[in-house]
């Protein structure tokens, strides 16, 4: 077999075989083909495609790459959560827990933010002592016991994956629906997921910017589950303004209490309600929708599920009295106000603009080297639908050691992101579609 053909195959638009990704991608991993042929080839998927059948495959070959986590020790249905990135999406937070009270075990693996999106682990890590890592034996004995844990990613997942993301990353073909969606889905299979919710972010602050390509996507990875025998679900969720009010790890931790005592906001109640039944359903906990929405509402409402985060703090080395008082959280010294130059009604708040302004005043990674300050973010005060006054403050900067500079930048930024229409406006819907 020759990777030029391939190559050339995929370019005229042919189908490739089982043994020619697994050729390809099997000797890429291994170095022994170039960066430049895996390049064409991943130029030519981008304009070819690739269908359900071959998208499997690439997945398989490439969660085959490295280590397989078998999480059947742990028992019950394990059904994996993932979201394709948004900007102040704190649903794992929630969700762990809570689906965890409803008797659906969680054993998760999560990523560090970079960019203009957080990530799960900075976010927890803003708990004083939160430890995100551990061995197999004690993460599978934490599921057995107390129902949830949320690690970073270890061992060796998916290497051919990371290498491919990042060729993919400087030749202009992250693009692709069928290599996004091999790429997610096979971080969830090497993960060992039994089934799995996907939470599609579609709109301004997302990898998808339209509805149309947003529900493409879904259904390739649905497709690929179904392929690989593992039940998935995919809830199309809006990203065309931040979810929440916080965005910065402590301020999501916060939210996410209180979202846990029934006092979050209601985009990320909702959210987090619609993406934790279909976890529940798939998890066997629940005959449909409304019954599992009412079980994970019991457990707002009765206390088990805000328990449940205390205890898989307090199991994972966190300090437990910070959820008690989440006062006691990490607090920027500075608020600064980004006030409204001019009256209306918010429009529409670019979520990634506001996901690079946290990023500015150190909320976030510029690069993989970047050290974070757990604290700083910004706090919306004006979401899609508000009236807003001339001088009225839309969001305000939580600020500790960034450069008069940065936070000048910030606040343009947070400036421009909102958009304001004489207009009243009407709220944007949460949920935009369900792909099964
Ligand atoms: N997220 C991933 O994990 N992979 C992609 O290709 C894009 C987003």
């Amino acid at each position: 077999m020759r990777v030029v053909d391939i190559i050339q195959k995929k370019r005229d638009g042919g189908e490739l075989s089982g043994e020619e990704i697994a050729f390809l991608i099997q000797g890429y991993s291994r170095g022994e083909i170039p960066d430049y042929q895996v390049s064409a080839w991943a130029m030519a998927v981008y304009f070819q495609g690739m269908n359900a059948r071959e998208t499997g495959d690439l997945t398989l070959e490439m969660a085959k790459s490295g280590d397989q986590v078998d999480l059947s020790p742990i028992a019950g249905i394990k059904v994996d959560k993932h979201s394709t990135g948004g900007v102040g999406d704190k649903t794992t937070v929630v969700l762990a827990p809570l689906v965890a009270a409803a008797g659906v075990p969680v054993a998760k693996m999560s990523g560090r933010g970079l960019g203009h999106t957080g990530g799960t682990i900075d976010k927890l890590e803003s708990i004083s002592g939160f430890s995100v890592e551990m061995d197999r034996e004690r993460f599978f004995a934490q599921v057995g016991e107390i129902g949830a844990a949320v690690i970073g990613q270890s061992g060796n997942i998916t290497p051919a994956d990371k290498k491919l993301y990042a060729l993919r990353d400087v030749t202009g073909t992250v693009q692709s629906i069928p290599l996004i969606a091999s790429s997610v889905m096979s971080k969830k299979i090497a993960a060992g997921a039994d089934a799995i919710v996907l939470d599609v972010k579609t709109g301004s602050g997302a990898f998808m910017k339209t509805l149309d390509d947003s529900i493409k996507l879904a259904q390739a990875m649905v497709d690929i589950g179904s392929h690989l025998g593992r039940n998935t679900v995919a809830v199309i969720s809006d990203m065309d303004q931040p979810l929440g009010y916080g965005i910065g790890n402590a301020l999501e931790i916060k939210e996410g209490i209180d979202t846990l005592k029934g006092q979050g906001p209601k985009d990320l109640e909702e959210v987090c309600l619609i993406l934790g039944s279909h976890m529940l359903v798939l998890g066997g906990k629940a005959r449909d929708e409304a019954e599992a929405r009412s079980i994970l509402k019991t457990h707002i409402e009765d206390g088990t599920a805000l328990e449940k985060l205390k205890q898989m703090v307090g199991a994972q080395g966190g300090d437990v009295s910070q959820i008690e008082s989440p006062d006691t959280l990490p607090t920027a010294e500075r608020l600064i106000e980004v006030k409204a130059e001019a009256a209306g009604y918010v429009e529409g708040i670019q979520a990634e603009e506001i996901g690079i302004a946290a990023m500015l005043l150190g909320a976030g990674r510029e690069t993989k080297e970047s050290v974070i300050d757990l604290a700083v973010g910004i706090h919306l005060s004006k979401k899609v639908g508000d009236a807003v006054a001339a001088g009225e403050t839309l969001a305000v900067l939580h600020v500790n050691h960034a450069s008069e500079g940065k936070v000048q930048e910030a606040r343009n930024k947070v400036l421009e992101a909102y958009r304001i229409s004489a207009q009243p406006v009407a709220p944007l819907p949460l949920v935009y579609a369900i792909v099964t």
